[in-house]
């Protein structure tokens, strides 16, 4: 019996829908889930797959089913109990057999355990769900290239193809895969966010119904917005309720659910310095929605909405114009980790990675691509395609939220969009005031715009 190309540890929705990946691209993958029914109810689902898969009862099983040197992706939840996996394996490893965490893992994490591991180590980050896990995800991959180059068969392989380029990259060192993904997950909440926005302008400012607003969102996709998010959402207001008949949207509760990567990326971007309001607004959002009681006994002290009056092509037009913005952001922050972090990671190979298989795939990414291949240190607001784009649709985008602010409407991703796109094409901005406060009330000093003299000091005046 030839012995298993590959491990994999973790057999829920998404390790389940990998493995039989793997197996259908003619790689042999050895399973080991903590509950052995979960092994057992998974072999009995991969049908012809199975042949294929070497399902073990323990640890040392597993190993021993692996070829050498050995390699074994964790699909496990992201956290403790990735370390306490790593710990109950080893035992079982050679020197050389490598370990892959495909979790979404915390960038910080990986680059602790990679330090801490004397044995190869991976952190790659998957997107797409389970369909994408199943048929074909993104993959983002960090670690040393040699340990990369001994799985990349396998996993360009069962990675998505962008007219048949694989999706899965090495994004750089270390902790590099595991943190293009949280940038990937930022810019998902801010793209998911930016999209109910629109939703709450049509439903409440407009008062279309779930179903009209599918429609809308279903044309939309034919155009430049065209994107799996968008699809998602035209497909999740055109549903109907099987028990009421209803539009499924409007029996779901407001309240967003959230794993916790959105979070880490607003976190990072503190670290970093870098400015990414609307991956901010997105993740605020994300907790104001949570806050269901509190909202509802706000609604009673301060009233309602004010219906709107806004063209739909306007709100196409927002839209487009707030998704570039805050993919520009996205980057912007890339570009500051690999500086940080000292990784290189590359704006148009990431953008090249991202055009299918994940969720945040769009038309627009490879144009993205294509515009980091031209002018990979700039920022995206400032590529000749996506600025001719932001000259024509910032008049949409501005329309749109001083429609909504007017009648009361929350649009907080697009506000900040607008704000983030005010404030970075303002030359003489307002900081030389906060700077006098500074200096005022903790001789902070400042730096004087006509010589560049620096550390300077008030006098200021005294009443
Ligand atoms: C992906 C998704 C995936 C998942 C998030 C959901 O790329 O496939 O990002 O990882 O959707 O874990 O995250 P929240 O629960 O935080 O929305």
């Amino acid at each position: 019996m030839y012995k298993a190309d590959i491990g994999l540890i973790g057999l829920g929705t998404m390790g389940s829908a990998l493995a039989l990946n793997i197996a259908e691209k003619g790689f042999k993958v050895a399973v080991w889930n903590r509950t052995a029914a979960t092994t057992q109810a998974f072999v009995k689902e991969a049908g012809d797959l199975a042949a294929n898969v070497v399902a073990t009862q323990t640890l040392e099983e597993l190993t021993a089913a692996l070829k050498g040197p050995r390699a074994i992706i964790l699909m496990v939840p992201a956290g403790a109990p990735v370390d306490q996996q790593i710990a109950a394996l080893d035992p079982f490893l050679d020197a050389e057999d490598m370990v892959i965490d495909a979790g979404n893992a915390n960038f910080r994490d990986t680059m602790r355990r990679m330090e801490a591991l004397a044995r190869p180590f991976l952190g790659i980050g998957v997107s797409g769900g389970e369909e994408g896990a199943r048929h074909g995800p993104a993959i983002m991959g960090g670690g040393d290239p040699a340990h990369w180059a001994r799985v990349e068969p396998i996993l360009t392989a069962i990675a998505a193809k962008f007219e048949d380029t694989p999706c899965a990259n090495l994004m750089g060192e270390n902790g590099a895969g595991h943190f293009v993904k949280a940038v990937h997950n930022g810019i998902e909440y801010a793209d998911m966010q930016l999209i109910a926005e629109v939703y709450g302008v049509t439903r409440d400012g407009l008062s279309m119904d779930a179903p009209a607003i599918g429609e809308v969102f279903a044309g939309w996709n034919k155009g430049r917005l065209s994107s799996y998010l968008i699809e998602t959402s035209a497909a999740v207001a055109r549903a109907h309720d099987a028990a009421t008949g209803a539009p499924l949207l409007d029996v779901i509760v407001d309240a967003a659910g959230q794993k916790g990567t959105g979070r880490w990326t607003a976190i990072e971007a503190q670290h970093l310095g870098t400015p990414i309001p609307v991956i901010e607004a997105a993740v605020a959002a994300r907790n104001m929605s949570a806050q269901r009681g509190l909202r509802a006994d706000l609604a009673e002290s301060f009233g309602g909405v004010n219906e709107i009056d806004i063209p739909i092509d306007t709100l196409e037009a927002a839209l487009t114009c707030g998704k570039i913005l805050c993919y520009a952001q996205g980057f912007d922050m890339v570009r500051a980790a690999a500086g940080a972090f000292d990784w290189s990671l590359k704006p148009e190979v990431i953008a090249r990675n991202w055009r299918a298989g994940c969720i945040i795939r769009s038309a627009m990414l490879d144009d993205m691509a294509e515009a980091f291949e031209t002018a990979p240190d700039g920022t995206l607001m400032s590529a000749p395609y996506f600025a001719d784009i932001l000259a024509e649709t910032i008049g949409a985008l501005r329309e749109t939220v001083i429609a909504a602010n007017g009648a009361g409407l929350p649009v907080p991703a697009m506000s900040a969009a607008l704000a983030y796109f005010d404030t970075m094409r303002q030359a003489r901005g307002t900081a030389n005031m906060i700077q006098g406060q500074r200096d005022y009330f903790g001789l902070h000093g400042f730096e004087r715009l006509d010589n560049g003299a620096k550390d300077q000091h008030g006098p200021w005046a005294d009443d």
